[in-house]
């Protein structure tokens, strides 16, 4: 049996709650810190079974994982299974040169930095700890320390926000030479502090977002990034290779509060209790979880939806029962999508519109399908 080649491991931590996020996170809690990575590594554990000998990836997200206790981070990276790319998501203000120089030591290969902007006002909004300086200043260290695989995230579509100012954040975060960027439209997550406060704002400009998708793409490719998914650009060879584990639809373990694994037919979520999971695994039991079934149109079906994502084509093999063969043709006519080989892949333009498009070729149910 070949195994799982992906591992996600939650760290919740942050030093604040910044208005936007929806993500499964805990203020503070420094004395918890150790019992939960006791909890991470009793819940690898396991789960060992299900992994492969050998890793593609292991991703480390949050949360903060780099506001976690340094010595408890160190032991836990210490701890996991080594694989070719070991990423790190990391919060500016977090980033000493000492913090670097320890991941690399533990074994990281890659770090996802969450630069968001570079406007001091924007930041402000998004209610982010780390102002522009701060956010250059982790980059460099991360550059010092060694790493050679360093992605910024980045937000468009802040309130406030001109479209001159997002073509700065864009021209800043070229010139640092990332070798890999996350470019997000920023959502307003229902019953997030910032979606009260600045909901009917996100709301008036959400025609405005095409253009700035636009622009994104145009900067970001002009400046020889490959735009190799919806959201996301990097310099050849070096996709997001847990990332893209997930767009391709393969079988990915999480651990973690919140974490959620897919593995055949099966999904499972633990819940986003510390109390719950720290007892648990404890008494070296599973976390509290749910289980949610697979059947294999609703995998195919996933496949396909998030295939569509990717530069390159989604192959039929095993997904022809999901694809819609008459919107599939309707998208051709437009010149929306098109097919290559032995797959299907979205023009240029069809990729600008996205999810309007994959919603037409995707199956409601398998009987729709002829191909
Ligand atoms: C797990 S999150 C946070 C990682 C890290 N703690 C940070 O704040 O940079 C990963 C990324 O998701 C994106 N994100 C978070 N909330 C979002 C939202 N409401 N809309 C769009 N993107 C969001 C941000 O770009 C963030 O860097
Ligand atoms: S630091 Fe990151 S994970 Fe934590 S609250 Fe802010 S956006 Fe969410």
């Amino acid at each position: 049996m070949s195994g799982v080649r992906h591992l996600y491991v939650h760290l919740p931590f942050c030093a604040h709650r910044c208005g936007y996020c929806d993500f499964v996170t805990l203020v503070g809690r420094r004395g918890s810190h150790g019992r939960y990575v006791d909890a991470l590594l009793a819940e690898l554990a396991l789960e060992d079974h299900l992994l492969a000998n050998e890793l593609e990836s292991v991703f480390l997200g949050g949360g903060t994982p780099t506001f976690t206790e340094p010595a408890e981070l160190e032991r836990l990276l210490a701890a996991l299974p080594p694989a070719s790319e070991v990423t790190v998501e990391a919060n500016p203000e977090t980033v000493t040169p000492e913090l670097a120089r320890l991941l690399l030591r533990a074994g990281a290969t890659r770090v996802s930095l969450g630069a968001q902007s570079f406007q001091a006002p924007l930041l402000t909004v998004l209610e982010r700890r780390a102002g522009p300086d701060a956010v250059r200043r982790a980059f460099y260290h991360l550059r010092d320390a060694g790493f050679d695989n360093i992605s910024l995230d980045l937000l468009y579509g802040i309130p406030g926000q001109s479209t001159a100012a997002l073509e700065s954040d864009l021209a800043e975060a070229i010139a640092l030479a990332p070798e890999h960027l996350s470019c997000y439209e920023l959502e307003a997550k229902p019953g997030t502090r910032f979606t009260h406060a600045h909901g009917d704002d996100l709301a008036r400009q959400a025609e405005a977002m095409e253009t700035y998708f636009e622009l994104v793409v145009e900067a970001l490719v002009g400046a020889g990034y490959r735009w190799y998914e919806t959201a996301n650009f990097c310099r050849p060879g070096r996709q997001a290779r847990h990332n893209l584990a997930y767009w391709l639809g393969r079988d990915y373990v999480g651990i973690g509060i919140g974490a959620v694994s897919t593995v055949g037919r099966l999904r499972w979520r633990n819940r986003p209790s510390l109390g719950g999971y720290v007892a648990a695994l404890t008494a070296a039991t599973a976390p509290p979880r749910e289980l949610e079934p697979l059947p294999e149109q609703v995998r195919s079906r996933e496949r396909l939806m998030l295939g569509l994502r990717l530069d390159e084509p989604v192959a039929f093999a095993g997904l022809a029962d999901a694809v819609d063969a008459d919107g599939l043709a309707r998208m051709e006519r437009l010149g929306l999508a098109e097919r290559r080989g032995d797959g299907i892949v979205l023009t240029r333009r069809g990729r600008f519109l996205g999810g309007g498009v994959t919603a037409e070729l995707v199956a409601e149910t398998p009987a729709k399908s002829t191909l």
